[in-house]
């Protein structure tokens, strides 16, 4: 295991649409998995891309955990908002319904800045694990965010080139500002 170096905007890696994995239960991708996991956590992100840390395949980790979904659901509505952590090779996404929301999004590639994107709130996704198993799930709020996220890095997507208002793309010493205004 390894901590990565992460690539920053600017690095052509992040600009560069991912190729896609052959194998992935192959021992290189295994090991390149759980190389993110340990660079994910360590620089506490809820999500990584394999282009973040300079390798163009179509691989993702990311998680959702409780604390970032609406604490006014039900227990069952609330099961769409959440994932653990989950490895996804080779991901497709697609859109349901026609509902948007907005939130505050932050990307290790581009530090110290948070950004509000406004993105579908209902998807579904599917890939692969890492025994080569396909993986599908529905996904909403925080959930399907951070799946929206991870994978437009797979396009060389960053979430700035997603924002309408770049009025909304501030530093995180600054975040406390906008929360106050919008409660
Ligand atoms: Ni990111």
């Amino acid at each position: 295991m390894a901590i990565l170096k992460i690539a920053r905007m600017g690095h052509p890696v992040l600009a560069q649409k991912a190729q896609a994995v052959a194998d992935p239960a192959s021992l290189e991708i295994r090991r390149l998995v759980s190389d993110m996991i340990e660079t994910m956590i360590d620089a506490n992100g809820a999500g990584l891309a394999a282009p973040q840390v300079h390798v163009p395949l179509r691989v993702v980790v990311f998680q959702a955990p409780q604390g970032r979904s609406d604490p006014g659901l039900s227990d069952d509505e609330r099961f769409d908002h959440m994932a653990p952590l989950t490895v996804l090779v080779n991901p497709q996404i697609e859109i349901v319904g026609d509902e948007i929301e907005g939130g505050w999004e932050g990307c290790l590639s581009v530090p110290g800045l948070r950004g509000f994107v406004e993105r579908p709130f209902h998807i579904r996704y599917r890939g692969f694990d890492l025994e080569g198993r396909a993986v599908a799930r529905s996904a909403k709020g925080f959930h399907a965010r951070v799946v929206q996220h991870e994978c437009d890095h797979l396009d060389g997507t960053l979430y700035p080139s997603r924002m309408r208002d770049l009025g909304k793309l501030i530093f995180e010493s600054e975040a406390r500002h906008f929360v106050q205004k919008e409660e």
